[in-house]
């Protein structure tokens, strides 16, 4: 079976849509080709009500069967609007372009469009050995719990990750102009429902909890005339007397379910391959099932037909469809798991909850919303800047132009330069270099300058080159470039630290990079752990060590402050002094300052309310974490939800998140803002200001954030290395001129604006 046109008989095993259209597809591009489909249930047999389809994939169908695309655009019941009530408020958004239809419309007509080009649809028709089939090649388009593929689970490497929440899909007569998200709260927690209309007066409506609200409603004893009269009382407000209906004709017993994510590690068994629901499911939520089995069928026909090789066909419809796969599967994952933890958001203002719904799957972004509904997005942009406290215009600022207040301070705006090391201070003392560093990126339009971590005592710095502030010249040295961020209209933070067990090497450059020093100084941490294997064993700190690493943070602080700063972050992160304590990893101590999280966070907190005690009031003070470990047993997200709570009770006005660096065996998952999401646990759950930081580069990524409540400031480290007036572009790009750059660089500010205003005018090139 090497060339494509050694497969002449095509079995397709499932009359689904993805099924159905592969048959269609291969029948138009050879209709010499002999096609059977084999489905197990009868014609007009379907499970579901509506499906969901977006302007894009009525494209992809266009382009590949305009008849077809037709007859099922023909059916369509259009709508733009997504509504999402809660908290006895409804806020509507537009421009969202999505159509829905009957599933059983929608298989009629693939059906009728099948037969009409010679496909032969055998329904009712179980397939005892799919194996043994009389065809070249076998397509398994039986869907989520396909047979086919469960046979030979360990060949397919299957994967399937069934997720916490229970479902319903149920339908009603009432005929919803918007697609609706109905949160309803009730005794047991909070329960809701995704309803559109696909048919004219004939609705979706899928009904949504946690297990524990499911049980505590009484769901898990009820039959479906029950749950359907239980849902009803529910949503009475949305329903306009309309009743609700199951499918009961179909599934039997309780047709609540829990969403099955389903990943394969091969599509591809000798002579079956596996397209559409079988080799991967996306959530309802995004609606998106269909759509990749559609387009899994157009390329697998593709491979199937065109000339050339045909392993070397499939191969590239694998290795192309599977790309297309995770993306959707990762934003699948982002909005199964915002549905997951509901409660984290119900406290929003309503239009930060809509916001924060709407671009939960990191697909939709800021300026997507704006492409949608520039009025939604104004609104936004208005009611973020008035819970800020920014002056009101007829012009709001985007978010990461509304300033922020802790305490004392406001900043001008919320774009952060993350700490950085720069490796370039002689004895702790900072000079030249880190004026002109620090001092551009304050140029730059930055609200708040971070200086790198800055160590309290000699020992205590990772590098000979670090900066620190353990000798009073080093508040000397402070405070000129303190002065300089100042008279920029920018502020500025001290990020102090003691390095512990990563301490005593090597600058990161040259040919000793990051080896241990020669001549160095004893480390000291948590516990009698190394780095790693090439580093220094550390001495198991005392209390003697306690009391001394205290009193140096608390001198340090002292100094920031009589330097000019405006708020200190204690470094509790990426493995260093602090973060040893904190994360079971490094810290095995038998004492009061090992074992249970309350333990563990015993010393950090006491450094913590030691600076707290001299840093004046009216200045902030931060903490930054490793919200993660990566690491299995490690620090986890739920526990760093605990230890913020715990600072922000002691007096924390922010929390930094950041993640990982704590252990070498550490497997971080890397992507756009990809520590983002421990921001927004953080931030919703522990209810206290938070920073954003980890490959957030785009004015779109801060904008995003902020406004969907993941964070209230965004740091970014990298892009600011790559561009010191990364704020000032933003400013440029947005348009906005509320940003005060400084006067001698106003003329070059003026001409970006009109530059990048001619830009966009212009449009994409
Ligand atoms: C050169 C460099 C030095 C860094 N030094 C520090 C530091 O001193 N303190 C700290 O907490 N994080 C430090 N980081 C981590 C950054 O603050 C930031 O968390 C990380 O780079 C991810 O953000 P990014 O994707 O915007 O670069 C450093 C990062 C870089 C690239």
């Amino acid at each position: 079976m090497s060339s494509r046109r050694a497969v002449k008989r095509i079995a397709v095993v499932g009359a689904g849509p993805g099924g159905l259209y592969l048959a269609i597809s291969l029948k138009l591009r050879d209709p010499s080709l002999d096609v059977v489909v084999h489905e197990r249930n009868r014609p007009d047999d379907t499970f579901g009500w509506g499906v969901v389809f977006s302007d894009q994939t009525l494209a992809n169908l266009k382009a590949s069967d305009p008849e077809t695309a037709a007859t099922i655009e023909a059916a369509f019941v259009h709508w733009d609007d997504i509504d999402v009530h809660i908290h006895d408020q409804t806020v509507r958004s537009g421009g969202h372009g999505f159509a829905g239809i009957g599933r059983q419309r929608l298989l009629t007509i693939l059906q009728d469009r099948a037969r009409s080009l010679g496909v032969d649809l055998r329904f009712q028709s179980e397939v005892a050995d799919v194996r043994a089939l009389d065809a070249d090649l076998i397509i398994a388009a039986d869907g989520l719990n396909s047979r086919v593929r469960n046979e030979t689970p360990e060949v397919f490497g299957v994967d399937v990750d069934v997720r916490p929440n229970k479902y319903i899909w149920l339908g009603t007569t009432q005929a919803f102009d918007a697609f609706t998200f109905a949160f309803v709260q009730t005794p047991h927690g909070w329960i809701w429902a995704h309803a559109y209309q696909f048919e004219p007066g004939a609705s979706t409506f899928i009904v949504e909890c946690s297990e524990a609200t499911w049980r505590g409603l009484g769901f898990d004893g009820m039959d479906q005339d029950q749950t359907c009269r239980a849902a009803e009382a529910l949503f009475a407000g949305w329903l306009g007397g309309h009743a609700l209906m199951s499918n009961a004709r179909h599934l039997r017993g309780s047709a609540w379910l829990n969403f099955s994510r389903v990943a394969c590690a091969n599509w591809r068994d000798g002579k079956v391959v596996l397209l559409g629901d079988a080799a991967h499911t996306a959530h309802f939520s995004i609606g998106s099932g269909t759509k990749l089995a559609f387009e899994d069928a157009i390329r697998l026909a593709q491979a199937l037909t065109e000339p050339g090789d045909l392993e070397a066909g499939l191969a590239a419809y694998e290795a192309e469809r599977r790309v297309e796969v995770l993306k959707l599967q990762s934003a699948a994952r982002n909005s199964t798991e915002w549905f997951e933890t509901v409660e984290r958001y119900v406290d929003l203002d309503p239009l930060q909850f809509a916001y924060s719904l709407l671009t939960r799957s990191q697909r939709v972004s800021h300026e997507n919303l704006r492409l949608r509904d520039p009025a939604f997005v104004t609104r936004v942009e208005r009611w973020f800047a008035d819970q800020a406290g920014a002056p009101l215009t007829d012009d709001p600022p985007a978010p990461m132009f509304a300033p922020l207040r802790l305490r004392g301070l406001t900043l001008p705006n919320r774009v952060v330069v993350s700490p950085m090391c720069m490796y370039s201070a002689e004895d702790g003392t900072v000079n030249d270099f880190h004026l002109v560093h620090l001092g551009g990126r304050a140029l730059g339009g930055a609200g708040l300058v971070f200086t790198e971590m800055t160590d309290v005592s000699a020992d205590a710095r990772i590098t000979p080159g670090c900066a620190g502030m353990y000798r009073p010249e080093h508040r000397e040295a402070w405070r000129r470039i303190v002065d300089f961020v100042h008279a920029q209209g920018s502020r500025i933070a001290i990020q102090l630290a003691h390095a512990g067990r990563k301490g005593s090497v090597e600058r990161p450059w040259g040919p000793r990079a990051d080896q241990p020093l020669a001549d160095g100084w004893p480390l000291i941490a948590a516990s009698a752990i190394p780095w790693s294997d090439e580093d220094q064993t550390p001495r198991e700190m005392t209390r003697a060590d306690m009391d001394r690493v205290r009193d140096d943070f608390v001198r340090a602080a002292g100094w920031a402050d009589e330097a000019g700063f405006d708020m200190v972050e204690l470094h509790c992160a990426h493995g260093y002094l602090l973060s040893s304590f904190l994360t079971p990893v490094s810290n095995h101590r038998r004492d009061a300052y090992g074992g249970s999280l309350e333990n563990r966070l015993r010393f950090p907190l006491e450094v913590f309310a030691a600076l707290r005690a001299v840093w004046p009031d009216d200045k902030p003070m931060s903490v930054r974490l490793s919200a993660t470990d990566w690491v299995d047993d490690g620090l986890t997200s739920e526990d760093s939800v605990a230890i913020a709570r715990t600072f922000a009770d002691a007096g924390c006005d922010l929390i930094d998140v950041s993640a990982g660096q704590t252990s070498e065996q550490a497997r971080p998952v890397y992507g756009r803002m990809y520590q983002t999401p421990f921001s927004d646990r953080i931030r919703n759950e522990a209810g206290v200001a938070t920073m954003a930081v980890g490959n957030i580069y785009e004015t779109d990524h801060v904008n995003s954030i902020l406004a969907a409540g993941r964070a209230d400031l965004c740091a970014l480290a990298r892009p600011h290395l790559a561009d010191p007036n990364w704020t000032l572009r933003a400013a440029a790009e947005l348009g906005w001129r509320g940003i005060q750059p400084p006067l001698q660089y106003r003329a070059g500010f003026a001409q970006l604006v009109r530059n990048m205003e001619r830009q966009s005018q212009a449009g994409p090139v």
